[in-house]
């Protein structure tokens, strides 16, 4: 099975009030412009860690079992990202965040 990643990108209300619709537009950018195979985006309405938003997970075949977890995500690392996490296997280490139980 070739690698895949699947990332959840949350689009919730408290997230967008903090910039995820910017970073979507970027990574949708990113994206297409990397043209990354076999990565799927999907939006969520919530993932249950408001207070560090923006939020994404990221799951896949070269992914801990628990995903990787990005918060406060801004714009202008959204390249950064997709380089470094997507295109290289290296985690974003200052937008890791780990998801507490609600
Ligand atoms: S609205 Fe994004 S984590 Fe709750």
């Amino acid at each position: 099975m070739p690698d895949y990643r699947h990332i959840f990108l949350c689009t919730g209300k408290t997230c967008s009030g903090q910039g995820a619709e910017e970073s979507l537009q970027a990574l949708r950018g990113q994206l297409q412009e990397k043209n990354l195979k076999n990565t799927r985006l999907t939006l969520v309405r919530c993932l249950g860690q408001c207070g560090n938003g923006p939020n994404m997970v990221i799951y896949g075949s070269q992914e801990p079992t628990e995903g990787t977890w990005y918060g406060g995500l801004v714009e202008d690392e959204i390249d950064l990202l997709v380089s470094q996490h997507l295109r290289q296997g290296k985690i974003l280490s200052h937008r890791i965040i780990t998801p507490v139980d609600v």
